[in-house]
């Protein structure tokens, strides 16, 4: 008996998942047993890499998901709609849903789980986080044992790879996001990338499966790549660091509130600097990781290629197969009684606190004149604010070229960078409106969180 396939989309991750689909020998023998019966696509006579017969290529997506022989809609399109009116079209119409779309997830995946859960139907989702890495169904199954502390990881590939060839090789930031973008990486829209978005969707989707609740995706503070300056690569590099962009989850205690207990949650996004030996310091290239700890387990680290055709299709399939295999130990039968780890009634409220209120390490880039008593003015802020300095460090400008040009302030022809021990948001800025207002302060051009 065959299951057939609807794929709505055969952009880079359908063209990959429909090239699975048509090569099963080797593969697990339920691949043979998937038949792509219809897809979805912009323009039809797009030149394609893979040739699919044209009676199959459509532009009516609804049509694809209404068709009945097509039992799994696959959802490869991207965007927000018409995807998320076709996720739940399919699910009406008692279909699984296999999706890559963390925009979508992160933003209505309470209300496809709810559809889902009244429908019976699976959503499955773990080609929406870290590409080929299995995180999704780890989260929800394997660590469903544990307190999670915390999740942090890389999980955008464009910008890894943009961070990691800009380190190695100097390149240039526009050349190595056009090679991402051509290699299939990057978003439709790769701002999405640079800019953060893309991690902050997917930390939205591994915190609710982490912390058992909804996550409000737009409360979550998102900083990307996109203004971080090389010369901060560069000094990070010489103190011993590497600067990754970071997508964090937190658990930072509960609180009593009508229904229960609410869980509070530091969740962020943003350029952050690694110690040379943290797990995540290695991590190079288009490859994700993702570093859970939890009591009891420890830390549990999930490594590998984040984006790119092959290992997104690779997560597709396999959610796919996930659901072929139910048919197949239940007959015909392609609902499921109930995803019991994406169901409603299990979830729990939580809560983003205002960061204001959440501690870290710093990295503060200063441009300054270079003259006696400098440095012990700018100890002497952190000081009074609180605020202890692990390090401090002069790196010479030449030529005073720095200030020229902003008026009223002195040139300036020095930075000094200089590396906190962990304090409370709050307190840290604090210091640096005292700082910036230091005649000798031309700007505070750089704060880096620094793990
Ligand atoms: P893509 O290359 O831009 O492909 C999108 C496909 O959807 C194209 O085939 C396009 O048709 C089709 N499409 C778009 N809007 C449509 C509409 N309204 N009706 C019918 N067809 C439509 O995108 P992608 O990189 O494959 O990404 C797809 C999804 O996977 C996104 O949600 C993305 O975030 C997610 N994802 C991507 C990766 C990755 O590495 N690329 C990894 C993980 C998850 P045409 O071909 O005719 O333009
Ligand atoms: N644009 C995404 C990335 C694709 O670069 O990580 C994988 O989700």
């Amino acid at each position: 008996m065959t299951i057939g396939i609807g794929l709505l989309g055969l952009g880079t991750v359908g063209a990959g998942v429909a090239g699975i689909l048509a090569s099963p020998g080797g593969r697990h023998p339920l691949v043979g047993e998937l038949e792509l019966r219809r897809v979805a696509v912009r323009d039809p006579q797009r030149p394609r890499a893979l040739e699919l017969p044209a009676e199959l290529l459509c532009t009516d997506a609804n049509a694809v998901v209404d068709d009945p022989a097509v039992d799994i809609v696959v959802e490869v399109m991207g965007g927000l709609e018409p995807a998320r009116s076709l996720i739940l079209r399919a699910i009406a119409a008692g279909k699984p849903v296999v999706t890559a779309n963390k925009a979508v997830i992160a933003r209505y995946g309470q209300e496809i789980a709810a559809a889902a859960a009244a429908k019976g139907v699976y959503v499955l989702i773990e080609a929406a986080v870290g590409g080929g890495i299995p995180i999704i169904e780890p989260l929800k199954q394997s660590l469903g044992a544990n307190r999670i502390q915390r999740v942090s990881g890389i999980i955008n590939g464009t910008t890894n790879y943009i961070l990691s060839r800009m380190a190695a090789e100097g390149a240039a930031y526009a050349e190595v996001l056009a090679d991402a973008q051509r290699l299939g990486y990057a978003e439709a829209d790769p701002a999405a990338d640079v800019q953060g978005g893309d991690a902050a969707d997917k930390i939205a989707i591994l915190s609710g499966l982490a912390y058992g609740g909804p996550i409000e995706r737009a409360a979550i503070p998102t900083e990307g790549i996109d203004r971080l300056d090389a010369r901060d690569v560069a000094y990070a590099a010489q103190l011993g660091y590497v600067v990754k962009l970071l997508a964090v989850a937190q658990h930072l205690g509960s609180a009593n509130q009508e229904g229960g207990d609410c869980q509070l949650l530091d969740v962020r996004v943003h350029p952050t600097l690694l110690p040379k030996q943290h797990p995540l310091a290695g991590v190079h290239g288009v490859n994700n990781a993702i570093l859970v700890e939890g009591d009891p387990v420890g830390q549990v680290m999930f490594y590998g290629p984040g984006a790119g055709a092959g290992p997104t299709a690779s997560a597709v399939v396999a959610d796919i197969l996930n659901i072929a295999g139910i048919q197949h130990v239940s007959g015909n039968q392609l609902q499921a009684p109930l995803d019991p780890l994406l169901a409603a009634n299990s979830w729990r409220p939580c809560r983003l606190v205002d960061s204001s209120f959440t501690s870290h390490r710093n990295y503060v880039r200063l441009q300054t004149s270079d003259q006696p008593g400098v440095i012990g003015k700018i100890g002497t802020c952190f000081g009074e604010a609180g605020v202890s300095i692990q390090s401090i460090m002069q790196f010479e400008q030449t030529g005073g070229a720095l200030g020229a040009g902003l008026q009223g302030l002195a040139p300036a022809d020095a930075e000094i960078v200089v590396i906190t021990h962990e304090v409370s948001e709050a307190r840290f800025r604090a210091a640096l409106t005292e700082i910036a207002a230091l005649e000798e302060v031309a700007a505070v051009a750089a704060c880096l969180r620094t793990l």
